[in-house]
């Protein structure tokens, strides 16, 4: 995709990720707009020339309302990120853990659902533009720690590939991004090895920037979880990654 020419709306742009490709792609010479619940992050990007609109995934009517507000600001929007997530540890030994699952499923898989229903007519309806959503190399390779959030993942991964299918010869293209641990404000606490945030940006911007763009966006970094399965590894790592179950609050001793 040609990264100076898009109308792009991430929704989930208010930190982290999102926010970093947000002004990434403003840099290139796209315009953008990001959505999110935090009103002093909205009014911080504002502040940089960025469209924002308060949007709640987990609430429909907030979602109707954001979509409504950004088509009429940009007509012409021709790419959506569906960004929003949240990354919850669970321990399943308590039965306490269920709210988290709940959060994370109604956030990350009927969010991203939410806000793909609410823009399909439109992109579909102009015959040519995008959907982003996100994933995790999480999805291709389970973290123990975050049981729900790695189902969560999973499924958007399902969800795409079926999304893509049945959006075939609409002009609509579907474009998975896979981050593997990224150092954001999320991540830092469960993971100091993750990859610079500037570092995992730059190479999304540059395999997005590819035409046609890959059906997934995989840096580097996330290709050892991709692909776990197909080489052979997927049962070792899962045994080491399930070392990282010691950071649990209730098996710390
Ligand atoms: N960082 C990583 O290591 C990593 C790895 C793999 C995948 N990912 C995925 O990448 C995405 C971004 O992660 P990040 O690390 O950048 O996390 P982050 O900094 O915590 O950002 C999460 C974003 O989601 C938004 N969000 C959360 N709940 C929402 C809701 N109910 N409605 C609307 N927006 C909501 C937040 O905005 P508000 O709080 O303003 O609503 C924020 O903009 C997530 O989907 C995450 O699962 C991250």
């Amino acid at each position: 995709m040609d990264l100076s020419k898009c109308t792009v709306l991430i929704v989930g742009g208010t930190s982290g990720i999102g926010r970093e490709l947000a002004r990434r792609f403003a840099a290139a010479g796209s315009t953008v707009a990001v959505g999110g619940r935090s009103a002093e992050a909205l009014a911080e990007l504002s502040g940089e020339g960025i469209g924002t609109f308060e949007i709640d995934v987990t609430d429909g009517a907030s979602v109707a309302r954001a979509r409504d507000a950004v088509l009429a600001r940009y007509p012409e929007l021709d790419t959506v990120v569906t960004m929003s997530g949240v990354m919850l540890l669970e321990d399943l030994r308590t039965p306490e853990h269920f709210e988290a699952a709940q959060t994370t499923i109604d956030t990350n898989l009927v969010g991203t659902i939410r806000v793909i229903d609410a823009f399909t007519p439109h992109l579909v309806g102009r015959g040519a533009g995008t959907f982003v959503t996100v994933t995790s190399g999480i999805a291709f390779l389970p973290f123990p720690p975050m049981p729900t959030y790695a189902a969560s993942k999973a499924a958007v991964h399902a969800y795409s590939e079926a999304l893509r299918a049945q959006l075939g010869g609409t002009g609509v293209d579907v474009v998975e991004l896979v981050p593997p641990a990224v150092a954001t404000a999320g991540q830092e606490k469960v993971n100091p090895h993750a990859l610079p945030l500037d570092d995992f940006a730059a190479e999304v911007m540059q395999l997005l920037s590819q035409s046609p763009t890959p059906d997934e966006i995989l840096v580097e970094r996330v290709l050892m979880h991709r692909w776990a399965e197909r080489d052979g590894t997927y049962d070792d790592l899962v045994a080491q990654r399930s070392g990282a179950l010691a950071m649990l609050p209730s098996r710390r001793t």
